[in-house]
């Protein structure tokens, strides 16, 4: 399964979410790939530890070599990167990602991302996506490169709005390019459980017919303290409640 986590509202949890499901998958013994999109390069960052010149340059060198052309292009491959937790993988980012865009874009590679993670389906049960917090080269490369894509939410009325958005954009995107994409559910993160709008906005979300996922992530500073140790819930705190969460979360995915 190729899952995209994404929504182009910045900070609604995409990093936190993607790189946690993918802990928990490969804890549970599925070989699991993260493939890191962004250039602020958060995710790469989360699950080596290193931050800089020490990050991966995974996605950064494939694209390289892809838009070098000729044999070497068509049989590109980025260096894939050990974490230390088992059997999960990384493509890391690096900040070289935003300066490749435009040649990128210019060469029209917007299906190579999607030719390169069908290829890493043979070695990888799981592989999550996780793009940019805009609707730019690689965030579509991404869409059109998954099979599933998971939206984090965060219950405000601008999200919402973004949302649907969102929505309609895949919509159009599935006409174009990936008919096989299947919004898999909307994923509430930071839910306050003993605020009323949150509620009522999921109530009304599911009403419409929106999958909202039956888990609510809580809002603990342990995911705080999680980045800032490198190491994801499932191995930072395994019992915490937000662990658990994520857990259950993960059961609800359709392979999960
Ligand atoms: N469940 C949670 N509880 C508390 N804080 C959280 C939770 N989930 C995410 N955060 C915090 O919210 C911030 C944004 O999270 P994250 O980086 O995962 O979002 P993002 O959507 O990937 O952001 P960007 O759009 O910049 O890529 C981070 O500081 C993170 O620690
Ligand atoms: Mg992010």
């Amino acid at each position: 399964m190729r899952r995209v986590v994404f929504n182009q509202k910045g900070g609604v949890g995409k990093t936190s979410i993607a790189c946690n499901l993918a802990a928990v998958s490969a804890a549970q013994g599925y070989r699991t790939l993260l493939v890191d999109l962004d250039a602020q390069a958060n995710a790469s960052q989360y699950l080596t530890g290193f931050c800089g010149e020490e990050l991966p340059t995974g996605m950064a060198d494939y694209f390289k070599q892809v838009l070098s052309g000729g044999p070497a292009g068509k049989k590109a491959r980025p260096p894939i990167t050990e974490t230390p937790f088992e059997n999960l993988h990384l493509i890391g980012a690096t900040a070289e990602l935003a300066d490749l865009q435009p040649k990128l874009e210019a060469k029209h590679k917007i299906t190579k991302l999607r030719k390169l993670l069908i290829t890493l389906s043979e070695e990888y049960e799981r592989i999550y996506i996780d793009p940019p917090p805009a609707l730019n080269f690689f965030t579509l490369s991404a869409l059109i490169a998954a099979d599933r894509c998971l939206i984090p939410f965060d219950c405000d009325s601008f999200s919402r709005q973004a949302l649907y958005g969102l929505l309609d954009e895949i919509e159009e995107l599935k006409e174009d390019h990936n008919d096989a994409l299947v919004v898999e559910g909307i994923i509430v993160n930071q839910f306050q459980p003993r605020a009323a709008l949150p509620q009522q906005m999921i109530d009304e979300l599911r009403a419409e017919g929106l999958p909202v996922l039956p888990v609510h992530l809580m809002s603990s500073v342990r995911m705080r303290e999680s980045h800032q140790a490198c190491m994801p819930l499932i191995h930072f705190d395994p019992r915490h409640k937000l662990s658990q969460q994520y857990v259950e979360l993960h059961s609800c995915l359709e392979d999960g």
